[in-house]
């Protein structure tokens, strides 16, 4: 224990600003990988899910064609949340100022910008894929996109195995960071998707 800790124990004073207590429920998640935000039954046509990646929101797009994207859930102008907007077609409109984004988070109108003035860059736009009933999206760096594996799951569909969806919230304890598995009907974790 650091010496100015001791000190301040021995004088009696109060711990909280000098002891640090990590949160062990906390897990650095790296984020050139792809990652499942959503059920791909969470977003109809023309619907909006905000979601986020450690911590950073992301909107997720359900285009009126069924078309799908994903946008950084803050509008480039006052940074309202971008989940509270609307579908237009193909594009996502700020549901504040009416803003709107094409799917690569580029700003294309702006209602009351005259002609003549360039429009507003936009928000970051993120990888988006939907595949095994989930909506992945890569929050990584673009740069290494192209090298990074889809998630594989060649189990999925096969008869001899039963797929579990979890959600991010589980009612349950926590032992050293990891579900108590007996919670989970002995289900083995390479079992759950
Ligand atoms: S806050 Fe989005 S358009 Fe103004």
């Amino acid at each position: 224990m650091r010496q100015d800790v001791l000190d301040s124990l021995e004088a009696g004073q109060p711990q909280e600003s000098a002891v640090k207590t990590p949160d062990l429920r906390k897990t650095g998640s790296h984020p050139d990988f792809w990652y499942p935000l959503a059920r791909s039954g969470d977003l109809k046509k023309a619907s909006v899910k905000g979601a986020s990646f450690a911590g950073d929101p992301i909107v997720l797009v359900r285009t009126e064609s069924g078309g799908l994207f994903a946008l950084e859930d803050r509008c480039a102008h006052r940074q309202v949340p971008l989940h509270q907007g609307q579908v237009q077609g193909e594009r996502l409109q700020c549901g504040y100022h009416c803003w709107t984004y094409d799917a690569t988070g580029r700003c294309v109108t702006v209602p009351y910008l005259d002609k003549d003035k360039n429009l507003p860059v936009g928000v970051r736009g993120y990888p988006c894929r939907e595949a095994y009933g989930l909506i992945f999206v890569y929050p990584g760096d673009p740069a290494t996109l192209a090298a990074a594996p889809f998630p594989d799951i060649p189990t999925l569909g096969d008869a001899r195995y039963k797929t579990r969806y979890l959600d991010r919230k589980v009612a349950c304890h926590y032992v050293n960071g990891g579900v108590k598995l007996d919670h989970l009907g002995g289900a083995k974790p390479d079992h759950l998707v």
